[in-house]
């Protein structure tokens, strides 16, 4: 049998080196959303910490958005899209099964000939495409790698839904992974836990939907699309029961105290949520807490980027500085890791 041989020429240390950003344009208030489900505008700020939400528009799909904020990330990286090997694309609410949005992203960028695909793992999926991202390229197997996450939840959302209509949220947000001098990304803290995969999840597959309408037609009853539902008791507990052990094993991965933190982004899943883990875990007053779902909701996959970016444009938090990350979310499945900063771009960049 003959020996494989490798060309690959492993990379000591990776880092995340640009970061962009899409939001889209409409604003929706909590006013807007509350009489359908019997709530307020005090009732969902207290409990969840949201004041108002993007939704996308038509023009606004999971490749439009991705592609904006993947070409924001290039320019704060200083490449272009020639220059990247791979493109992880982390979402749940693309609403076709082929292709992946990743390869088509990557076409849309101008990119040719470029490893790209999807990931699924919910509101953790950008911290493991992320972590994905950053072993192609430690391994060898990629030198640049765009990693993406992306949702258009809105498209999943029953208006009359208590639990989830006022929650979830559209955008998209892209880092550039790549070679670095010094260590930039931490190794990965993930798992997931199947048994609660009811806690959070689509009601009803395809294929059941297909036999609702066959059904209503044949007896001229009714049939309901799919929509995202969530037990959302069930997810607070797991939250701020389980995932300070989470946090402490990806700091303890990376050698990094809570001491050592200059920021802290978890998935904007629910201010109580930040609040209980910053409390869980003791951090400093000096660290700076994402606090993006005021204004953007929950937004699964793309919600760490995006409050990335929002803590380095108001400033509060500045490029390489260290920061932990936590995805979590439906699965159940999460994913943490300590990351320094990357740079984002310029706010006066045109929407290319
Ligand atoms: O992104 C993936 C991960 N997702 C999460 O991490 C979400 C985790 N879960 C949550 O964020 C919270 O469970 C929710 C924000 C979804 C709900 O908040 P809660 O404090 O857990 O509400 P609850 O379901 O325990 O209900 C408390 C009360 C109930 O009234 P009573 O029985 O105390 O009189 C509900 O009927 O609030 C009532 N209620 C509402 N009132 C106004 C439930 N939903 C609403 C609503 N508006 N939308």
């Amino acid at each position: 049998m003959p020996a494989l041989i490798t060309t690959a020429a492993p990379v000591a240390h990776v880092a995340a080196l640009g970061l962009g950003v899409y939001r889209p344009r409409r604003i929706v208030p909590n006013a807007e959303i509350v009489e359908a489900i019997d709530s307020s505008d005090e009732w969902i700020k207290t409990r969840s910490g949201i004041a108002s939400r993007h939704w996308a528009g038509p023009d606004e799909t999971i490749v439009t958005m991705s592609a904006v904020a993947a070409r924001r990330a290039l320019e704060a990286a200083q490449l272009t899209p020639d220059q990247v090997d791979a493109v992880v694309l982390a979402t749940s609410s693309q609403m076709v099964l082929g292709p992946s949005a990743g390869a088509v992203v990557a076409t849309e960028l101008g990119m040719h000939d470029t490893a790209a695909y999807d990931v699924s793992a919910g509101c953790a999926g950008f911290c493991y495409a992320l972590a994905n991202a950053a072993n192609l390229v430690r391994a060898g197997q990629a030198r640049h790698v765009l990693v993406i996450g992306v949702e258009r939840l809105s498209d999943l959302l029953d208006p009359t839904d208590r639990t989830c209509a006022f929650i979830f949220a559209d955008g998209a947000g892209a880092c550039v992974i790549g070679p670095s001098e010094t260590e930039g990304i931490g190794p990965v803290a993930w798992g997931s836990d199947g048994s609660q995969t009811a806690a959070i999840k689509q009601d009803k597959d395809f294929q059941e939907y297909f036999a609702e309408v066959a059904a209503a037609e044949a007896t001229g009853g009714t049939s309901q699309r799919p929509y995202i539902r969530m037990n959302g008791t069930a997810v607070f507990r797991w939250a701020v029961t389980f995932l300070e052990k989470a946090c402490r094993t990806a700091l303890g991965n990376a050698g990094v105290s809570v001491e050592d933190l200059d920021a802290f982004v978890p998935h904007q899943a629910n201010s109580r949520i930040t609040d209980a883990l910053v409390k869980a875990l003791g951090m400093p007053e000096s660290v700076a807490v994402a606090r993006d779902i005021t204004e953007t909701g929950n937004t699964s996959a793309a919600s760490i980027p995006m409050a990335m970016e929002q803590l380095l444009r108001s400033g509060e938090a500045k490029p390489g500085d260290t920061a932990l990350l936590l995805g979590f979310g439906a699965g159940l499945a999460y994913a943490g890791q300590v990351v320094r900063l990357p740079e984002i771009y310029s706010d006066t960049s045109p929407e290319k």
